[in-house]
């Protein structure tokens, strides 16, 4: 009995410890975590993200132009004109690798026609130049050159042929167009974006481009490509060719109110659409010349100019694409590496030291353990972000200088957590209750947002962001305060305006 009695004692006694234990261990071992938000539709595709990080890209316009002093070739330039003396896609290579540039674009193709590989469906190539007795491939050297430095590839080749007769013959010029799409795209491993030019002469004959076929070829032989056109699918142009974006710009926009070509729409590309169904995020191209061709008597723009675009673009949700062009020895002038070079290390300069880094941050409302505002300051401007709780209206977050040192600050940098969507329309800033960027600024976000203050550097003990508008709750992944030493606003007089 008694053996029994204890027999049960001891058991409950097991019994209760394990209760005990399993009630005080419980909340550290099967703790879990708050889920993230759902998405706002539509979002980016995966290699849309990649292209968006890339942040600063480079074009290459090369070919009979170079050698011509002409922006559009008439088609009936002679191959016997290609002749660089000393071409080296290496140098091109290192260029952009000394600029930090993940991603080089080629002209394979202008408007004149002429070929820079040897293209199996004319005769109009550098098959027919003296350039190394016709046996060269310049796609072939450019692409060797690029990934050698683990540099992505892009091509460019013109739907408008000024040269070959099939031009203005619907099927038989679609046909060839697709084949020379096929060669480029099966030949030369991977190619990470394709250029599909609406530049056309006002007399150029009319002739329909079966952009479906083309798109739907270029998906089957590269899986992870992005296409840009007037329209996308994947990027769409900005609308200009200065290299700026709108003051609010959206990754976001309806393709049906598109089309590759077309008039009356570059307003609408220039800001994209907070109410868009589809993710076509803009790419701003500018040449770091004034033309998109080398001419000996044109020179780089300044250092200044190009910072200005580097704001109007990468700063206002885009990707910038920067063209330098190859001269006829087939080198990218010293000049023009040069001030790229500059160019890069200004905005590590300026970037690379994020002046909030230690202060404290507070937000309006916190959605989880992991959601909190602190993640707008660690390296990651993407997937770790700051999430408000859902069930709240009103929107904030606050950098607040730690001690009696004042920030000291003349650019804001904002970024949303986009893998989730462009979701935050307008926002106000405020340093120490003043109003800093204007209302009319700040009325999207989207990957990146960067404002110089008008007014120069400004000093105050809190940088407080309010959200006004959003179409779900703002995610923030990062959040900065910069010193640009280029940005004293009363000195800034030769640059033009936007
Ligand atoms: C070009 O062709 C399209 C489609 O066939 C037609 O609608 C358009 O009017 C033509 N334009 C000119 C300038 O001939
Ligand atoms: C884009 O499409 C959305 C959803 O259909 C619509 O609400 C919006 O008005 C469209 N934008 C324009 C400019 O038509
Ligand atoms: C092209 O640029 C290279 C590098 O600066 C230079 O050595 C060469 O002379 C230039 N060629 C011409 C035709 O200007
Ligand atoms: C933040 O603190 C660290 C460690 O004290 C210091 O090295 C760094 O310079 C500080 N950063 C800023 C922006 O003040």
């Amino acid at each position: 009995m008694a053996k029994i009695i204890m027999g049960h004692h001891f058991s409950s006694i097991f019994f209760l410890t394990f209760l005990h234990l399993l009630h005080f261990s419980s909340p550290k071992l099967l703790e879990v975590s708050t889920p993230p938000p759902l998405p706002i539709l539509p979002l980016p595709s995966f290699s849309q993200l990649k292209w968006q990080q890339r942040e600063v890209i480079m074009f290459l316009h090369f070919g009979p132009n170079t050698f011509t002093d002409s922006e559009w070739g008439t088609g009936a330039e002679s191959p016997a004109i290609f002749n660089p003396t000393a071409l080296d896609a290496t140098q091109w290579a290192a260029t952009a690798a000394a600029a930090g540039i993940s991603l080089m674009i080629l002209t394979a193709k202008h408007h004149d026609g002429f070929c820079l590989w040897p293209s199996k469906y004319t005769t109009h190539s550098v098959s027919r130049s003296p350039w190394k007795n016709g046996q060269g491939d310049v796609v072939e050297e450019f692409v060797t050159a690029a990934t050698a430095q683990r540099i992505d590839v892009g091509l460019y080749l013109s739907p408008w042929d000024r040269h070959d007769r099939r031009y203005s013959h619907d099927l038989p010029y679609n046909e060839y167009y697709l084949a020379q799409l096929q060669e480029l795209l099966k030949k030369y491993g991977n190619v990470k974006e394709i250029w599909f030019d609406g530049a056309k002469g006002q007399n150029a004959p009319n002739m329909s481009y079966y952009f479906s076929d083309w798109f739907a070829m270029v998906k089957e032989l590269q899986s992870s490509i992005n296409i840009f056109s007037d329209a996308g699918p994947d990027v769409r142009w900005v609308g200009n060719e200065k290299g700026f974006a709108g003051t609010s710009c959206w990754s976001t926009i309806n393709r049906t109110s598109l089309a590759i070509g077309a008039e009356g729409i570059t307003q609408y590309l220039n800001k994209g659409d907070p109410k868009g169904r589809d993710w076509v995020p803009p790419e701003c191209d500018v040449s770091i010349r004034e033309g998109w061709f080398w001419h000996k008597t044109q020179s780089p723009k300044t250092l200044k100019h190009l910072l200005k675009i580097y704001y109007n673009s990468v700063g206002r949700n885009c990707v910038l694409l920067i063209n330098v062009p190859p001269n006829s020895t087939g080198l990218i002038p010293q000049k023009d590496a040069q001030i790229l070079k500059q160019f890069k290390n200004t905005i590590d300069r300026i970037f690379t030291t994020n002046l909030a880094q230690n202060c404290s941050i507070k937000a309006s409302s916190q959605r989880g353990q992991e959601f909190g505002p602190q993640n707008v300051i660690d390296d990651d401007h993407l997937w770790t972000y700051w999430a408000p709780k859902e069930d709240v209206d009103d929107h904030w977050i606050e950098i607040r200088s730690q001690g009696n040192e004042r920030l000291r600050f003349n650019v804001v940098r904002i970024q949303e957590a986009i893998g989730l969507g462009q979701r935050i329309g307008r926002h106000e800033i405020y340093l120490d209750g003043k109003r800093i960027v204007d209302e009319r600024e700040s009325r999207s976000i989207g990957y990146k947002r960067l404002y110089r203050i008008k007014s120069g550097v400004v000093c105050g003990y809190a940088l407080k962001v309010r959200f006004i508008e959003f179409k779900g709750v703002p995610l923030i992944s990062s959040l900065g305060l910069h010193l640009d030493p280029f940005w004293n606003p009363t000195r800034l007089s030769s640059v033009p305006t936007n």
